[in-house]
């Protein structure tokens, strides 16, 4: 069945002048799980930058070179030290341009972002074998087993930054609480000190709530279920080399079937900052067990 998630949105600046009757349907837009596509609006890579724009400069380790949140130390990446100043640079610039056009966009949010990980993606997803729970090319919501995010949302902005022309090309599934309901009754419950087994292993950096548990394991029963994978509501979206996308990575159902040079802007948002807190997943999740998850 076809779908269609893509709202088009005509800004060419990373810095907009958006009326406030636009900045409020577009952040509704975002919040009903739709992808906010802006197909005018590129990253300008500089001419001493353009050789950044290949995969020998990932250290082979990490899958991306990245900034960590507040941090801002280059990882993933190696070179000499002026190739990663400059690298860093670029990711830098990114960053703070994907910020301009999120405070422009959703002004409701700027007090409750909290900048997180910049990063840019040079390498091939096509024919990059993994694991199924890694296996990306399959539809799923982002959660990260290390990473409890206690209910905040995941905004990311992405640009295709591909100098040969080649799409980032994704599918992107039906909304949220449709798969929620489908995959909740199949999905195992936390164990009696789970959360603080695994916090105090160290496997998670804090501790997991059931929110957290509910996530993952939605996450990996739908990438486990071929069937789901084939036959759900879905649309093949391309974005060109030059376009910039926007989606709450959390919520919309999204797989990346092929592409390489992207960068990645990411934002964790408490459910408060929301316009409409019940298009949360936290809440999402909360209605169909009846019961608070954090
Ligand atoms: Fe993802």
């Amino acid at each position: 069945m076809e779908i269609n998630l893509i709202e088009e949105l005509p800004f060419d600046h990373w810095n907009p002048a958006v009326d406030a009757a636009v900045q409020s349907s577009v952040t509704t837009a975002l919040e009903r799980g739709r992808v906010l596509y802006l197909p005018r609006l590129g990253f300008q890579v500089r001419p001493e930058e353009q050789r950044f724009l290949a995969a020998d400069w990932s250290d082979g380790k990490s899958k991306n070179i990245y900034l960590r949140g507040a941090e801002r130390r280059l990882r993933g990446a190696h070179g000499n030290p002026d190739d990663l100043r400059g690298l860093r640079e670029m990711l830098e610039r990114f960053g703070q341009q994907a910020r301009q056009l999120v405070e422009a966009l959703f002004p409701h949010y700027r007090a409750h972002l909290e900048f997180g990980n910049t990063s840019f993606r040079p390498c091939e997803i096509e024919g990059r074998s993994s694991s199924y729970r890694k296996d990306d090319t399959r539809l799923h919501a982002d959660a990260f087993p290390s990473n409890p995010t206690g209910g905040a949302r995941l905004l990311r902005v992405f640009c295709n930054v591909n100098p040969f022309g080649k799409p980032r090309v994704w599918r992107v599934g039906e909304p949220f609480p449709d798969m929620a309901a489908k995959f909740l009754p199949k999905v195992r419950r936390q164990w009696p000190g789970e959360a603080a087994l695994l916090n105090a292993l160290g496997i998670t950096k804090r501790r997991r709530s059931e929110y957290d548990h509910l996530m993952n394991e939605l996450h990996d029963r739908v990438k486990a279920d071929l069937d789901y994978q084939r036959d759900v509501p879905q649309q093949r979206v391309e974005f060109p080399p030059g376009a910039t996308w926007i989606v709450f990575s959390d919520q919309v159902l999204h797989a990346v079937l092929s592409g390489a040079l992207m960068l990645e802007q990411t934002w964790m948002l408490p459910v408060d900052g929301l316009l409409d807190r019940d298009t949360a997943p936290l809440k999402v999740l909360e209605r169909l067990t009846g019961r608070a998850l954090v």
